[in-house]
């Protein structure tokens, strides 16, 4: 991923009410960043309503602190008959140093459901 051309799917400063007692970011948050990134571009591919039936590989590589800001990068990797599956790649820039590191990964599949909720193509 090159975070130099590529744009991130969401840009957010991790807050002090995500985080535990020392500062760290509880890594449900980063997951439900992590999950509204992965949704962009499955609904501009699809333009149906759209769950998330599966997470996959998901990877803490370094932990995330208050005022880091968080950037996470959707690439769809796979489009099946009523599902797409995206890979999301989360960078943080570091609050005083802006130091950029990446910090987890993992895919996310997300459905296409009609009204009565059951999967729909994600096609046509
Ligand atoms: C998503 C949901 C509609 C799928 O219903 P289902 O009857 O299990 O669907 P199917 O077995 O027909 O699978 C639908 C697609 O999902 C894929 N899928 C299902 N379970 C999966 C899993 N565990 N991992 C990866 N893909 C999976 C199937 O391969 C299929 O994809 P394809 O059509 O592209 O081949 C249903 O499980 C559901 O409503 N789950 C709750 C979703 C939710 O609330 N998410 C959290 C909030 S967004």
């Amino acid at each position: 991923m090159d975070t130099n051309t590529t744009m991130p799917a969401i840009r957010v400063i991790a807050m002090p009410k995500d985080a535990n007692a020392d500062g760290d970011m509880f890594g449900g948050w980063i997951i439900s960043m992590m999950d509204l990134a992965a949704s962009m571009p499955a609904k501009k591919l699809a333009k149906k309503r759209l769950v998330t039936v599966a997470m996959d590989q998901i990877t803490f590589h370094k932990p995330v602190f208050v005022g880091d800001c968080l950037e996470c990068y959707a690439t769809i990797e796979k489009v099946g008959r009523t599902s797409i599956t995206v890979k999301v790649e989360t960078f943080v820039e570091r609050k005083l140093s802006m130091d950029k590191e990446k910090v987890t990964e993992g895919s996310f599949v997300m459905v296409a459901i009609g009204a009565d909720r059951k999967p729909i193509p994600v096609a046509g």
